[in-house]
């Protein structure tokens, strides 16, 4: 599935993450805490590779950062979804359009278009939106609607990178109920936060902790 091996991540020759080891099994649900600049996004970065890493080796799928060219990162990123805090919808289409774009992208054909939208959007309760422009949404809406665009390629994994850091704590909770929802049909979800209460709202959860460069599996509830 995924494993990262004796893994180090530096930036001008500063290192963020050092010998890192991880595996994550198939439908698991693994959140990532650490203080802001700890290398949460980092590590999730090297996971869609827009990082690579100084050293080691990092799995995910069929790809492996040692051999994965260039132009196959973005067929690796249409087996995978991510979500970030800040999602970038585009704000002259509606709900609907905003979900098929990537799919009109990669040549799906309309029918199949159709049918793997609504169904994206009745993931994530948005079904009564589909026509609605994203700047008529709620922040917690919005959030949701950049899950759908995230669910429509039927991901094995979903990266979220502080998916509700702008969203009051119920919206929070109603996004994290989504995720488990997802999580629950089989999909992998790597969620990186600094929200304790998200995590101790999911019991059926591993946490790995980034301290001091190292990721440490920690019990915190
Ligand atoms: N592209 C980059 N170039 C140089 N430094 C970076 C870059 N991206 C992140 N950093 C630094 O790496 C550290 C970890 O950042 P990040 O992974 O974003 O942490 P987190 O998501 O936990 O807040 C921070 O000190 C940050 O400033
Ligand atoms: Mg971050």
């Amino acid at each position: 599935m995924v494993s990262l091996s004796n893994v180090s991540v530096a930036y001008d020759k500063y290192q963020i993450l050092e010998n890192i080891n991880i595996t994550i099994h198939q439908g698991e649900f693994v959140f990532i805490v650490g203080r802001t600049g700890a290398g949460k996004s980092s590590l999730l970065k090297l996971l869609y590779m827009d990082v690579l890493p100084a050293s080691g080796t990092v799995t995910i799928g069929d790809y492996s950062s040692d051999t994965i060219r260039k132009r196959e990162v973005s067929f690796l990123r249409r087996t995978i979804g991510i979500i970030f805090q800040d999602m970038k919808l585009l704000e002259d289409r509606n709900v609907f359009d905003n979900v098929a774009f990537t799919l009109h992208v990669t040549g799906v054909k309309r029918k199949k278009i159709k049918q793997r939208v609504l169904s994206a959007l009745a993931d994530v309760g948005l079904s009564h939106k589909r026509n609605s422009m994203p700047l008529e949404l709620s922040g917690g809406e919005q959030q949701r609607l950049g899950i759908a665009r995230a669910l429509v390629n039927d991901p094995w994994l979903l990266i979220a990178d502080e998916p509700t850091g702008n969203l009051d704590p119920s919206t929070s909770n109603d996004i994290l109920d989504t995720l488990i929802k997802i999580n629950n049909r089989g999909t992998a979800i790597l969620m990186a936060t600094h929200n304790y209460n998200l995590v101790k709202r999911t019991p059926a959860s591993r946490i790995l902790q980034i301290r001091d460069r190292q990721v440490v599996e920690v019990e915190m509830r």
